[in-house]
């Protein structure tokens, strides 16, 4: 497990980045933590860095948005679907938001407690939680063996020590694992 502290929504964006830049070619995130923990934040800092250009709505309402991208690793591109169920009524609903799972390469799904077995198993847990000083608290957790080389290898990386060391730090490393 990977803990970081997040001074400001800019260190929320850089971690976003580094997930995007650090992923397997398919991947399934659950993002966890209260309203305004900042996982919608997180979620579009990731999009737009796998190059989603144009609005990204949360999907408060809709409970899901697609989003193809390129990727070099993926010949027919990417598929992102983003989730937010808070509001639904039941896993059972999950069956009609027209996820075509099959076509999706990565899944980053708000509040996935309320989605049950429906949803495919995560390679990787986001934790986040407001901080006492004001910033938030990130724990990344691996789900599967996947998520667990992701993990692994992701301190490894010039774009992880890029994040640790970027201007300011607002980002501090808790513990690595
Ligand atoms: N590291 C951070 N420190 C302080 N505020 C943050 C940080 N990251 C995000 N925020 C702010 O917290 C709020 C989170 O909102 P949002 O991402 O919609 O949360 P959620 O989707 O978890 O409900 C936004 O106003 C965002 O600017
Ligand atoms: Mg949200």
């Amino acid at each position: 497990m990977i803990q970081l502290q997040l001074a400001d929504p800019a260190a929320t964006d850089a971690l976003g980045q580094l997930l995007a830049r650090t992923q397997p070619a398919t991947a399934v995130v659950h993002l966890h933590g209260d309203l305004g923990a900042g996982k919608s934040s997180l979620a579009r800092a990731w999009l737009r860095a796998l190059g989603v250009v144009g609005a990204i709505r949360s999907p408060t309402y809709t409970l899901v948005e697609h989003y193809p991208y390129a990727d070099a690793r993926l010949p027919q591109g990417g598929k992102a679907l983003h989730l937010d169920l808070y509001r639904i009524g039941g896993p059972g609903e999950l069956e009609f938001l027209a996820l075509d799972d099959a076509a999706a390469t990565l899944w980053l799904v708000e509040w996935p407690e309320r989605g049950g077995d429906a949803l495919p198993q995560a390679d990787l847990r986001i934790g986040l939680s407001v901080a006492p000083a004001g910033g938030r608290a990130a724990s990344l957790q691996a789900g599967t063996p996947a998520g667990d080389d992701w993990v692994r290898r992701m301190p490894e990386t010039p774009a992880y020590r890029a994040l640790l060391t970027s201007t300011g730090r607002n980002i501090r490393q808790v513990t690595d694992l």
